[in-house]
Protein backbone atom coordinates (compact mmCIF):
# COMPACT_ATOMS: atom_id res chain seq x y z
CA UNK A 1 0.00 0.00 0.00
CA UNK A 2 1.84 3.28 -0.95
CA UNK A 3 -0.16 7.13 -0.81
CA UNK A 4 -0.58 6.93 -4.35
CA UNK A 5 -2.81 4.12 -4.04
CA UNK A 6 -5.54 7.37 -2.79
CA UNK A 7 -6.87 10.40 -4.91
CA UNK A 8 -4.55 13.13 -5.20
CA UNK A 9 -7.00 14.96 -3.16
CA UNK A 10 -7.08 12.73 0.13
CA UNK A 11 -6.76 14.90 3.00
CA UNK A 12 -4.05 12.95 5.19
CA UNK A 13 -3.92 14.72 8.60
CA UNK A 14 -3.53 14.39 12.19
CA UNK A 15 -6.14 15.66 14.98
CA UNK A 16 -5.76 16.93 18.64
CA UNK A 17 -8.20 18.81 21.70
CA UNK A 18 -7.55 22.16 23.25
CA UNK A 19 -7.67 20.88 26.75
CA UNK A 20 -5.84 17.69 25.87
CA UNK A 21 -2.75 19.64 24.62
CA UNK A 22 -2.66 23.46 25.46
CA UNK A 23 -2.27 23.86 29.22
CA UNK A 24 -1.82 27.64 29.94
CA UNK A 25 -5.34 27.52 31.42
CA UNK A 26 -5.14 30.54 33.30
CA UNK A 27 -3.12 32.60 30.85
CA UNK A 28 -4.71 35.41 28.53
CA UNK A 29 -8.37 35.89 30.15
CA UNK A 30 -9.27 31.76 29.61
CA UNK A 31 -11.65 31.30 31.84
CA UNK A 32 -12.32 27.66 33.67
CA UNK A 33 -14.08 24.84 32.02
CA UNK A 34 -15.73 21.93 33.04
CA UNK A 35 -12.71 19.57 32.73
CA UNK A 36 -10.55 22.03 35.12
CA UNK A 37 -13.17 21.14 37.45
CA UNK A 38 -13.97 17.77 37.06
CA UNK A 39 -9.57 17.21 36.89
CA UNK A 40 -10.03 18.69 40.85
CA UNK A 41 -13.01 16.56 41.79
CA UNK A 42 -10.82 13.39 43.49
CA UNK A 43 -11.24 10.22 41.86
CA UNK A 44 -12.35 11.77 38.68
CA UNK A 45 -8.84 10.99 36.88
CA UNK A 46 -7.46 7.64 36.56
CA UNK A 47 -4.07 8.83 37.65
CA UNK A 48 -4.91 12.38 39.55
CA UNK A 49 -3.46 14.65 36.43
CA UNK A 50 -4.90 17.40 34.64
CA UNK A 51 -4.96 19.52 31.74
CA UNK A 52 -3.05 22.46 33.54
CA UNK A 53 -0.13 21.60 31.45
CA UNK A 54 -0.58 18.89 29.09
CA UNK A 55 1.81 19.40 26.41
CA UNK A 56 1.99 22.83 26.98
CA UNK A 57 1.19 23.26 23.39
CA UNK A 58 0.01 26.96 24.27
CA UNK A 59 3.84 28.17 24.07
CA UNK A 60 4.81 25.19 22.12
CA UNK A 61 2.62 25.48 18.77
CA UNK A 62 5.57 26.18 16.50
CA UNK A 63 7.75 23.56 17.32
CA UNK A 64 4.27 21.33 16.85
CA UNK A 65 3.72 22.50 13.37
CA UNK A 66 7.10 22.12 12.52
CA UNK A 67 6.98 18.42 13.39
CA UNK A 68 3.61 18.18 11.21
CA UNK A 69 5.42 19.33 8.03
CA UNK A 70 8.24 16.94 9.20
CA UNK A 71 5.41 14.18 8.88
CA UNK A 72 4.58 15.27 5.62
CA UNK A 73 0.62 16.07 6.63
CA UNK A 74 -1.25 18.33 4.26
CA UNK A 75 -4.27 19.21 6.99
CA UNK A 76 -4.13 19.45 10.97
CA UNK A 77 -7.18 19.14 12.97
CA UNK A 78 -7.53 20.91 16.60
CA UNK A 79 -10.27 22.72 18.66
CA UNK A 80 -11.02 26.09 19.61
CA UNK A 81 -10.94 26.48 23.49
CA UNK A 82 -14.37 27.84 24.12
CA UNK A 83 -13.33 29.81 27.65
CA UNK A 84 -10.45 31.13 25.70
CA UNK A 85 -12.93 32.83 23.50
CA UNK A 86 -14.98 33.78 26.18
CA UNK A 87 -14.28 33.28 29.43
CA UNK A 88 -17.91 33.06 30.69
CA UNK A 89 -19.14 31.60 27.79
CA UNK A 90 -21.33 34.30 26.74
CA UNK A 91 -20.09 38.13 25.55
CA UNK A 92 -17.39 39.94 23.76
CA UNK A 93 -14.63 37.94 22.19
CA UNK A 94 -11.27 37.52 24.13
CA UNK A 95 -8.99 39.43 21.87
CA UNK A 96 -5.99 37.34 23.20
CA UNK A 97 -7.74 33.85 22.96
CA UNK A 98 -8.71 34.76 19.21
CA UNK A 99 -4.88 36.10 18.49
CA UNK A 100 -3.74 32.52 19.59
CA UNK A 101 -5.76 30.68 17.24
CA UNK A 102 -4.88 33.48 14.16
CA UNK A 103 -1.11 32.64 14.74
CA UNK A 104 -1.51 28.83 14.76
CA UNK A 105 -3.88 29.04 11.45
CA UNK A 106 -1.59 31.01 9.74
CA UNK A 107 1.43 29.28 11.05
CA UNK A 108 -0.45 26.08 9.36
CA UNK A 109 -0.74 27.62 6.40
CA UNK A 110 2.71 29.28 5.93
CA UNK A 111 4.17 25.40 6.01
CA UNK A 112 1.27 24.36 3.40
CA UNK A 113 -0.85 22.90 6.03
CA UNK A 114 -4.48 23.24 6.21
CA UNK A 115 -6.61 23.99 9.63
CA UNK A 116 -9.73 22.20 10.45
CA UNK A 117 -11.08 23.78 13.76
CA UNK A 118 -13.45 21.95 15.89
CA UNK A 119 -15.51 24.40 18.01
CA UNK A 120 -15.98 21.89 20.63
CA UNK A 121 -14.40 19.35 21.52
CA UNK A 122 -15.67 19.10 25.51
CA UNK A 123 -14.23 22.27 27.22
CA UNK A 124 -17.72 24.01 28.13
CA UNK A 125 -16.62 27.25 30.10
CA UNK A 126 -17.95 26.28 33.65
CA UNK A 127 -20.13 29.72 33.84
CA UNK A 128 -22.58 27.49 31.52
CA UNK A 129 -22.12 24.79 33.51
CA UNK A 130 -23.21 26.88 36.48
CA UNK A 131 -26.31 27.70 34.55
CA UNK A 132 -26.98 24.49 33.79
CA UNK A 133 -25.00 23.32 30.86
CA UNK A 134 -26.08 20.77 28.21
CA UNK A 135 -29.56 20.46 30.02
CA UNK A 136 -30.28 23.90 29.45
CA UNK A 137 -31.77 24.90 26.08
CA UNK A 138 -30.31 28.27 26.48
CA UNK A 139 -26.54 26.98 26.25
CA UNK A 140 -27.34 25.86 22.57
CA UNK A 141 -27.92 29.58 21.61
CA UNK A 142 -24.77 30.59 23.53
CA UNK A 143 -22.85 27.91 21.60
CA UNK A 144 -24.31 29.48 18.38
CA UNK A 145 -23.12 32.84 18.92
CA UNK A 146 -19.76 32.29 19.95
CA UNK A 147 -19.29 30.00 17.10
CA UNK A 148 -20.30 33.14 14.63
CA UNK A 149 -17.96 35.38 16.72
CA UNK A 150 -15.05 32.74 15.89
CA UNK A 151 -15.84 32.73 12.43
CA UNK A 152 -16.37 36.13 11.87
CA UNK A 153 -12.78 37.15 13.14
CA UNK A 154 -10.92 33.75 11.98
CA UNK A 155 -12.88 32.87 8.63
CA UNK A 156 -10.67 34.64 6.60
CA UNK A 157 -7.88 32.05 7.40
CA UNK A 158 -9.84 28.66 8.54
CA UNK A 159 -12.09 27.63 6.13
CA UNK A 160 -12.72 23.93 7.42
CA UNK A 161 -15.08 23.87 10.25
CA UNK A 162 -16.22 21.05 12.62
CA UNK A 163 -19.02 22.24 14.97
CA UNK A 164 -18.88 19.88 17.69
CA UNK A 165 -16.76 16.47 17.89
CA UNK A 166 -18.25 13.51 19.67
CA UNK A 167 -22.02 14.58 20.72
CA UNK A 168 -22.41 10.96 22.08
CA UNK A 169 -19.81 11.93 24.73
CA UNK A 170 -20.69 15.04 25.91
CA UNK A 171 -24.08 14.08 26.63
CA UNK A 172 -23.78 10.43 28.13
CA UNK A 173 -20.27 10.25 29.29
CA UNK A 174 -20.75 13.76 30.98
CA UNK A 175 -24.66 13.61 31.94
CA UNK A 176 -25.09 10.15 32.16
CA UNK A 177 -22.32 7.76 33.65
CA UNK A 178 -20.46 10.84 34.62
CA UNK A 179 -16.64 9.74 33.72
CA UNK A 180 -16.58 13.23 31.85
CA UNK A 181 -17.18 16.34 32.94
CA UNK A 182 -19.33 18.03 34.33
CA UNK A 183 -19.36 14.45 35.66
CA UNK A 184 -23.37 14.50 36.59
CA UNK A 185 -25.47 11.03 36.51
CA UNK A 186 -28.89 12.19 35.34
CA UNK A 187 -29.65 8.99 33.47
CA UNK A 188 -32.15 8.92 29.91
CA UNK A 189 -32.19 13.14 30.95
CA UNK A 190 -28.63 13.18 29.55
CA UNK A 191 -30.77 12.65 26.00
CA UNK A 192 -32.10 16.48 26.77
CA UNK A 193 -28.57 17.33 26.77
CA UNK A 194 -27.47 15.54 23.39
CA UNK A 195 -30.70 17.09 22.10
CA UNK A 196 -29.58 21.12 23.06
CA UNK A 197 -25.77 20.04 21.94
CA UNK A 198 -27.41 19.10 18.60
CA UNK A 199 -29.67 22.15 18.45
CA UNK A 200 -26.25 24.13 19.31
CA UNK A 201 -25.20 22.44 16.09
CA UNK A 202 -27.82 23.39 13.86
CA UNK A 203 -27.83 26.90 14.99
CA UNK A 204 -24.40 26.97 14.42
CA UNK A 205 -24.24 26.21 10.99
CA UNK A 206 -25.99 29.07 8.59
CA UNK A 207 -23.49 31.13 11.44
CA UNK A 208 -20.53 29.87 10.02
CA UNK A 209 -21.84 30.38 5.83
CA UNK A 210 -22.87 33.76 7.00
CA UNK A 211 -19.34 34.58 8.12
CA UNK A 212 -16.91 32.38 5.82
CA UNK A 213 -18.74 32.40 2.17
CA UNK A 214 -16.23 29.31 1.30
CA UNK A 215 -16.94 27.33 4.39
CA UNK A 216 -16.64 23.58 4.43
CA UNK A 217 -18.77 22.58 7.48
CA UNK A 218 -19.86 19.40 9.59
CA UNK A 219 -20.02 17.62 12.44
CA UNK A 220 -18.20 14.67 13.88
CA UNK A 221 -19.78 11.55 15.23
CA UNK A 222 -17.96 8.89 16.95
CA UNK A 223 -19.49 5.79 15.40
CA UNK A 224 -19.24 2.19 16.33
CA UNK A 225 -19.42 -1.42 14.10
CA UNK A 226 -21.94 -3.17 15.99
CA UNK A 227 -23.39 -6.37 16.35
CA UNK A 228 -25.03 -9.09 18.13
CA UNK A 229 -23.28 -11.88 19.60
CA UNK A 230 -26.03 -14.83 17.90
CA UNK A 231 -29.05 -14.17 16.23
CA UNK A 232 -31.13 -15.08 19.16
CA UNK A 233 -34.18 -12.43 19.09
CA UNK A 234 -32.72 -10.82 22.77
CA UNK A 235 -29.07 -10.44 21.95
CA UNK A 236 -30.23 -8.57 18.34
CA UNK A 237 -32.63 -6.24 20.74
CA UNK A 238 -29.02 -5.70 22.71
CA UNK A 239 -27.51 -4.65 19.35
CA UNK A 240 -30.30 -2.13 18.61
CA UNK A 241 -30.04 -0.72 21.09
CA UNK A 242 -26.61 0.25 21.78
CA UNK A 243 -26.84 1.18 17.92
CA UNK A 244 -29.73 3.50 18.49
CA UNK A 245 -27.82 5.26 21.32
CA UNK A 246 -24.25 5.34 20.12
CA UNK A 247 -25.02 5.57 16.28
CA UNK A 248 -28.36 6.13 15.39
CA UNK A 249 -29.28 9.05 18.10
CA UNK A 250 -27.46 11.01 16.53
CA UNK A 251 -26.62 10.56 12.82
CA UNK A 252 -30.74 10.12 11.91
CA UNK A 253 -31.22 14.01 13.53
CA UNK A 254 -28.30 15.24 11.45
CA UNK A 255 -28.90 13.19 8.27
CA UNK A 256 -32.35 12.46 8.75
CA UNK A 257 -34.21 15.16 10.81
CA UNK A 258 -35.64 13.48 12.80
CA UNK A 259 -34.95 10.92 16.30
CA UNK A 260 -35.19 6.95 16.60
CA UNK A 261 -38.62 6.52 18.03
CA UNK A 262 -36.92 3.23 19.50
CA UNK A 263 -34.71 5.04 21.18
CA UNK A 264 -37.11 7.62 22.54
CA UNK A 265 -39.00 4.31 24.07
CA UNK A 266 -35.74 2.97 25.44
CA UNK A 267 -34.86 6.02 27.60
CA UNK A 268 -38.63 6.40 28.32
CA UNK A 269 -38.00 10.07 26.80
CA UNK A 270 -40.65 10.81 24.36
CA UNK A 271 -42.93 12.91 25.83
CA UNK A 272 -39.95 15.22 26.55
CA UNK A 273 -38.83 15.14 23.19
CA UNK A 274 -42.83 15.67 21.62
CA UNK A 275 -43.00 18.90 23.66
CA UNK A 276 -39.48 20.34 23.78
CA UNK A 277 -37.97 19.14 20.16
CA UNK A 278 -39.68 21.17 17.73
CA UNK A 279 -40.22 20.56 13.93
CA UNK A 280 -38.29 23.58 13.94
CA UNK A 281 -34.88 21.99 15.69
CA UNK A 282 -35.10 19.13 13.62
CA UNK A 283 -35.24 21.49 10.39
CA UNK A 284 -31.99 23.25 12.46
CA UNK A 285 -30.48 19.80 13.21
CA UNK A 286 -30.85 18.64 10.09
CA UNK A 287 -29.51 21.36 7.40
CA UNK A 288 -27.67 20.22 5.11
CA UNK A 289 -23.66 19.66 5.55
CA UNK A 290 -20.96 19.74 3.15
CA UNK A 291 -18.94 16.55 5.11
CA UNK A 292 -19.55 14.16 8.04
CA UNK A 293 -16.66 13.80 10.39
CA UNK A 294 -16.71 10.16 11.73
CA UNK A 295 -14.25 9.12 14.69
CA UNK A 296 -13.53 5.37 14.21
CA UNK A 297 -12.35 3.30 16.84
CA UNK A 298 -13.38 -0.05 17.84
CA UNK A 299 -16.51 -2.80 17.07
CA UNK A 300 -19.03 -3.51 19.89
CA UNK A 301 -20.41 -7.01 19.99
CA UNK A 302 -23.53 -7.31 22.36
CA UNK A 303 -25.94 -9.64 24.11
CA UNK A 304 -28.74 -9.74 26.30
CA UNK A 305 -27.19 -9.99 30.05
CA UNK A 306 -26.84 -8.50 32.85
CA UNK A 307 -22.93 -6.97 32.99
CA UNK A 308 -22.40 -3.03 32.64
CA UNK A 309 -20.03 -1.79 29.67
CA UNK A 310 -16.78 -2.44 30.94
CA UNK A 311 -15.72 1.35 31.20
CA UNK A 312 -18.31 2.18 33.05
CA UNK A 313 -16.75 0.17 36.15
CA UNK A 314 -18.55 1.46 38.87
CA UNK A 315 -19.83 4.20 37.10
CA UNK A 316 -23.46 4.64 36.55
CA UNK A 317 -24.38 3.75 32.70
CA UNK A 318 -23.58 5.29 29.87
CA UNK A 319 -26.56 4.08 28.02
CA UNK A 320 -29.20 4.06 30.17
CA UNK A 321 -32.35 2.13 29.47
CA UNK A 322 -29.60 -0.45 28.41
CA UNK A 323 -28.26 -1.63 31.49
CA UNK A 324 -29.02 -5.43 31.10
CA UNK A 325 -27.05 -5.07 27.67
CA UNK A 326 -23.95 -7.14 28.30
CA UNK A 327 -20.25 -5.62 26.09
CA UNK A 328 -18.70 -9.12 25.22
CA UNK A 329 -15.22 -9.75 25.17
CA UNK A 330 -14.86 -11.40 22.10
CA UNK A 331 -11.27 -12.79 22.78
CA UNK A 332 -9.99 -10.32 19.69
CA UNK A 333 -6.99 -8.75 20.20
CA UNK A 334 -7.37 -5.25 21.93
CA UNK A 335 -5.07 -1.82 22.04
CA UNK A 336 -4.75 -0.56 25.72
CA UNK A 337 -7.48 1.06 26.21
CA UNK A 338 -9.24 -2.12 26.09
CA UNK A 339 -10.93 -2.10 23.05
CA UNK A 340 -10.73 -4.37 20.03
CA UNK A 341 -8.89 -3.68 17.29
CA UNK A 342 -11.34 -4.44 14.18
CA UNK A 343 -10.11 -2.48 11.05
CA UNK A 344 -13.23 -3.60 8.54
CA UNK A 345 -15.23 -1.65 11.34
CA UNK A 346 -14.29 1.58 9.64
CA UNK A 347 -15.75 0.82 6.26
CA UNK A 348 -18.82 -0.41 8.28
CA UNK A 349 -19.46 2.65 9.70
CA UNK A 350 -18.72 4.88 6.37
CA UNK A 351 -21.25 2.63 4.98
CA UNK A 352 -24.03 3.18 7.72
CA UNK A 353 -23.52 7.18 6.98
CA UNK A 354 -23.21 6.74 3.42
CA UNK A 355 -26.88 4.50 3.32
CA UNK A 356 -28.61 7.68 4.59
CA UNK A 357 -26.97 10.55 2.74
CA UNK A 358 -25.41 9.20 -0.56
CA UNK A 359 -24.46 12.83 -1.47
CA UNK A 360 -22.53 13.64 1.69
CA UNK A 361 -18.85 13.60 1.41
CA UNK A 362 -17.00 11.37 4.35
CA UNK A 363 -13.86 12.16 6.51
CA UNK A 364 -12.61 10.30 9.00
CA UNK A 365 -11.42 12.58 11.88
CA UNK A 366 -10.24 10.55 14.19
CA UNK A 367 -8.44 7.00 14.19
CA UNK A 368 -5.66 5.68 16.33
CA UNK A 369 -4.60 3.56 19.50
CA UNK A 370 -3.19 3.39 22.95
CA UNK A 371 -0.72 1.09 23.92
CA UNK A 372 1.97 0.59 26.79
CA UNK A 373 4.88 2.66 25.06
CA UNK A 374 8.17 1.96 26.16
CA UNK A 375 10.61 4.62 25.97
CA UNK A 376 14.36 3.87 24.73
CA UNK A 377 17.72 6.08 24.44
CA UNK A 378 17.09 9.75 24.04
CA UNK A 379 12.81 9.18 24.15
CA UNK A 380 12.60 6.84 21.51
CA UNK A 381 9.49 4.64 21.14
CA UNK A 382 9.11 1.18 19.25
CA UNK A 383 5.44 0.76 18.94
CA UNK A 384 4.85 -2.30 16.03
CA UNK A 385 1.66 -2.76 17.36
CA UNK A 386 0.29 1.06 16.92
CA UNK A 387 2.25 1.32 13.07
CA UNK A 388 -0.09 -1.96 12.56
CA UNK A 389 -2.93 -0.64 13.85
CA UNK A 390 -2.50 2.82 11.41
CA UNK A 391 -1.90 0.34 8.76
CA UNK A 392 -4.74 -1.97 8.51
CA UNK A 393 -6.90 1.24 9.41
CA UNK A 394 -5.48 3.45 6.42
CA UNK A 395 -5.58 -0.06 4.44
CA UNK A 396 -9.67 -0.39 5.21
CA UNK A 397 -9.83 3.24 3.84
CA UNK A 398 -8.31 2.43 0.71
CA UNK A 399 -10.90 -0.51 0.73
CA UNK A 400 -13.65 2.23 1.59
CA UNK A 401 -12.75 3.67 -1.61
CA UNK A 402 -12.31 1.03 -3.97
CA UNK A 403 -16.12 0.20 -3.20
CA UNK A 404 -16.83 3.71 -3.99
CA UNK A 405 -17.50 5.24 -0.79
CA UNK A 406 -17.22 8.94 -0.95
CA UNK A 407 -14.00 9.04 1.69
CA UNK A 408 -11.97 12.13 1.47
CA UNK A 409 -9.78 12.45 4.21
CA UNK A 410 -7.81 10.65 7.12
CA UNK A 411 -6.72 12.30 10.14
CA UNK A 412 -4.76 10.19 12.99
CA UNK A 413 -5.38 10.45 16.66
CA UNK A 414 -2.99 11.83 17.43
CA UNK A 415 -0.17 13.97 16.99
CA UNK A 416 1.28 14.21 20.12
CA UNK A 417 0.59 12.32 23.37
CA UNK A 418 -1.83 13.81 25.02
CA UNK A 419 -4.28 14.50 28.26
CA UNK A 420 -6.49 11.43 28.40
CA UNK A 421 -9.59 12.88 29.95
CA UNK A 422 -10.67 10.50 32.74
CA UNK A 423 -7.75 8.14 31.74
CA UNK A 424 -5.05 11.35 32.68
CA UNK A 425 -1.40 11.26 31.64
CA UNK A 426 -2.23 6.82 31.75
CA UNK A 427 -2.92 6.48 28.14
CA UNK A 428 -1.41 7.46 25.28
CA UNK A 429 -2.52 7.76 21.69
CA UNK A 430 0.51 10.26 20.06
CA UNK A 431 2.49 9.17 16.95
CA UNK A 432 4.81 11.39 18.69
CA UNK A 433 6.26 10.66 21.96
CA UNK A 434 6.00 13.77 24.68
CA UNK A 435 8.18 13.91 28.37
CA UNK A 436 6.11 15.35 29.93
CA UNK A 437 8.71 16.24 32.61
CA UNK A 438 10.81 18.25 29.51
CA UNK A 439 7.87 18.55 27.23
CA UNK A 440 10.54 16.81 24.24
CA UNK A 441 8.89 15.65 21.60
CA UNK A 442 10.23 12.72 19.76
CA UNK A 443 8.65 11.00 16.74
CA UNK A 444 7.75 6.85 17.24
CA UNK A 445 8.22 4.16 15.17
CA UNK A 446 4.58 4.61 14.24
CA UNK A 447 5.33 8.52 13.28
CA UNK A 448 8.01 8.08 11.21
CA UNK A 449 6.35 5.23 9.37
CA UNK A 450 3.64 7.79 8.18
CA UNK A 451 5.95 10.29 7.33
CA UNK A 452 7.69 7.58 5.30
CA UNK A 453 4.13 6.37 3.69
CA UNK A 454 3.91 10.52 3.34
CA UNK A 455 6.80 11.29 1.76
CA UNK A 456 7.47 13.78 4.96
CA UNK A 457 11.30 14.61 5.14
CA UNK A 458 11.35 12.77 9.23
CA UNK A 459 11.20 9.40 7.99
CA UNK A 460 14.56 9.91 6.86
CA UNK A 461 16.14 11.80 10.08
C1 LIG B 1 -12.17 10.58 20.95
C2 LIG B 1 -11.96 12.00 21.37
O1 LIG B 1 -12.45 12.89 20.41
C3 LIG B 1 -10.54 12.31 21.76
O2 LIG B 1 -10.58 13.49 22.49
C4 LIG B 1 -9.96 11.15 22.54
O3 LIG B 1 -8.73 11.45 23.10
C5 LIG B 1 -9.85 9.97 21.59
N1 LIG B 1 -11.14 9.65 21.05
C6 LIG B 1 -9.27 8.73 22.24
O4 LIG B 1 -10.10 8.29 23.25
Amino acid sequence: MQRSDFPDSFVWGSATASYQIEGAVTEDGRGPSIWDTLTRRPGAIADATNGDIADDHYHRWEEDVALMAGLGLDAYRFSIAWPRIQADGRGAANPAGLDFYRRLAEGLLERGITPWATLYHWDLPQALEDRGGWLERDTAFRFAEYSATVAENLGDVITNWITLNEPWCSSFLGYASGAHAPGRQEGSRAARAAHHLLLGHGLAVPELRRAVPDANVGITLNLYSIRAATDRGEDIDAARRIDGLGNRFFLDPVLRGAYPSDVLADLDEEAWFAENAAPADLASISAPLDFLGINYYSRHTLRAGGAMHPAADGAASAYPGSESVEFVDTGAEKTFMGWEIHPDGLVDVLEMAHAIAPELPLHITENGSAYEDVVGEGGSVDDPERTAYLRQHIAACRDAIERGLPLGGYFVWSLIDNFEWAWGHSRRFGIVHVDYETQARTPKTSGRWLAGFLGGPLADD
